[in-house]
């Protein structure tokens, strides 16, 4: 099994008398995407902002690659690539000159690198213009050839599409899991899109408040569902369901229901199937991240 590139052990943070961040944790494996999702104000920055060592946690452990974040910052740091508060450019510089500059402030990072990143983001036939001329999506593209010169294992995006228009996100996508398939790099995305994270990440840690109330795989749990039957006979049916699949399930005027992870469907069939029983229709229902995630951060309303 993959070894973490970042764990994330029960960070909390306080600023002044008020604690934004509770117990969070998660963990992200090699060439990984995983997409931290909350709506606004739920602490993404904030969070994002301590795995970076932009601020200092009130407690909790990040470690990057085997590498504690407090004690060994450096060596930590240097396999993180990251764009936390929108990139940093030069308007008047063309953007491979921003490139050049930033790769000039380290000794490690050589012309090849550089056009490296460029390529990787498929900048090469604007990267001589001027910034200032670049589409919002193309500085975007730009900030992330800054973080990938130096060749990270991580990367670290805090709504990287804010603002962009949707071919802008859908470039920026797709660029982001080529990153991940083809280089093994693992990536920590936030953001407060649902659709954004179905169809980017492998994993979400879903965020409400300042507490992680979900850390899943996208593949389980977008395969529970709601099953409903047409059935000769719904309480026998809603018999074979409890004793040979321990499934609860109700009867009402639509049929025979239940939530059931979806691939169990056809053993259950042949079942009903096998005890006699007549079906005449089966409609399924899959859940959307959207139905769990709007379950989930769901308020009381006052
Ligand atoms: N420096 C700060 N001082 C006080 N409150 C803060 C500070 N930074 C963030 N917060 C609060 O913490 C919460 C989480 O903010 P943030 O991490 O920016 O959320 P997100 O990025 O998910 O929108 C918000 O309620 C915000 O007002
Ligand atoms: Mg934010």
């Amino acid at each position: 099994m993959a070894s973490s590139v970042l764990k994330v052990s029960n960070l909390t943070k306080r600023i002044k008398k008020t604690q934004i961040i509770h117990d969070v944790s998660f963990d992200i494996k090699e060439g990984e995407i995983l997409g931290f999702l909350g709506p606004n104000g739920s602490g993404k920055t904030t969070t994002l902002r301590m795995v970076v060592g932009l601020i200092r946690p009130t407690s909790g452990d990040i470690q990057i690659c085997g590498h504690a974040l407090k004690e060994e910052y450096i060596n930590a740091m240097s396999n993180v690539g990251c764009i936390i508060e929108g990139p940093d450019l030069y308007g008047y510089m063309s953007g491979y000159k921003n490139l050049e500059l930033l790769g000039s402030m380290s000794k490690d990072v050589t012309k090849k690198d550089i056009d490296e990143a460029v390529s990787l983001v498929g900048m090469e036939n604007r990267i001589h213009d001027k910034v200032d001329v670049y589409s919002m999506g193309m500085k975007q593209r730009i900030g992330l050839a800054q973080a990938l010169i130096h060749k990270p294992r991580l990367l670290i995006l805090d709504e990287p599409t804010n603002g962009l228009d949707p071919q802008g996100i859908h470039e920026f996508r797709e660029i982001v899991k080529k990153l991940a398939e083809e280089k093994g790099i693992s990536v920590l995305i936030s953001s407060h899109l649902i659709s954004e994270v179905q169809l980017m990440c492998d994993r979400v840690s879903i965020i409400n408040k300042g507490r992680i109330i979900k850390n899943a795989s996208i593949e389980d749990m977008l395969s529970t569902g709601e099953v409903i039957w047409t059935l000769d006979d719904p309480g026998k049916g809603q018999r074979i369901l409890e004793e040979t699949f321990e499934i609860t399930s109700t009867i009402d005027q639509r049929g025979l229901s239940a939530n059931l992870d979806i691939s169990r469907l056809p053993d259950i069939n042949k079942a009903f199937f096998d005890a006699g029983l007549r079906i005449s229709l089966v409609d399924n229902k899959k859940q959307t991240l959207e139905d769990l995630f709007l379950s989930l951060t769901h308020e009381e309303k006052i």
